[in-house]
């Protein structure tokens, strides 16, 4: 049987690709932009997330966006589809092997900051992994000790920030809270987070730091705000409202992500 690797170099090419691209819920439009673009089912790729969630479309999409050639992973794995947080680990490990050094990840969330609401964008300056899990236990040597200070590039940050402003998008950055799921946090649970320092809240995205990390990528993490958190007055928490948002704020994702390839990694 051909790795996942040997089939996304037949049917791609076999060029490096300088960035990845992890699409959230809701976020796939991003990879209609994608030129010239070979599209592979995750379902022929061994070792890539072979459930599926509504609002991810399970595909991998090569090709170029802002000028680079990139890798969209349309669709992940989250830990509460089959308590695995290394659950995408080897698609992570086939960027790495593609040549990329940057993933780029994207999310839905909910927001702990009323003045923050839906379809604003956050950029993760932090995070806080209360759950217990980690995708690296079981791992021996010491390169799992990895150090989490600057999990988020602050190059990439900065540049976020100031694209943000050129293109007229409102800026903000935010501690991200992973929380596992499937359930939606109860209101008692976001009152806890909120005092451990948390401005966002979502089921993703943090296992996938960690091992991009561990394999040496720089990392920038962006959320679509899709709700105010359970608790919030006027919050409207549900997996279809999640979809619907994310889908109406991706237009400016998209915007965003594309300038920060023009410019250059
Ligand atoms: N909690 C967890 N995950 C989410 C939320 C939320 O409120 N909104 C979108 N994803």
């Amino acid at each position: 049987m051909m790795s996942a690797l040997d089939i996304i170099r037949a049917r791609a090419g076999a060029e490096p690709v300088e960035a990845g691209i992890v699409l959230g819920s809701g976020l796939g439009p991003l990879a209609d932009q994608v030129s010239g673009a070979t599209s592979i089912p995750y379902h022929e790729l061994e070792g890539f997330p072979q459930g599926g969630v509504s609002g991810h479309q399970s595909k991998l999409v090569i090709g170029m966006l802002g000028g680079r050639r990139v890798a969209v992973f349309s669709g992940r794995e989250h830990y509460y589809e089959n308590g695995n947080s290394a659950a995408m680990r080897p698609a992570l490990e086939a960027l790495v092997a593609l040549g990329a050094s940057t993933l780029i990840l994207t999310n839905a969330a909910g927001s702990l900051r009323p003045e923050v609401g839906p379809t604003s964008i956050v950029v993760h300056s932090d995070y806080v992994n209360w759950s217990g899990r980690n995708p690296l236990i079981g791992e021996h040597g010491d390169a799992r000790f990895v150090d989490m200070r600057d999990a988020y590039d602050p190059a990439i940050r900065a540049r976020l920030a100031e694209l943000s402003q050129k293109l007229k998008i409102p800026h903000h950055e935010g501690v991200y809270f992973w929380f596992c799921g499937p359930t939606f946090e109860s209101p008692a649970e976001i009152r806890a987070m909120k005092i451990l320092g948390a401005d966002l809240v979502g089921m993703s995205t943090v296992p996938e730091v960690i091992l991009a990390r561990r394999l040496g990528l720089r990392v920038a993490a962006l959320s679509m705000v899709t709700n105010l958190a359970a608790g919030f007055k006027g919050a409207e928490i549900s997996h279809h409202d999640t979809k619907k948002v994310a889908a109406e704020g991706s237009a400016a994702m998209t915007r965003l992500i594309t300038a920060l390839l023009e410019g250059g990694l």
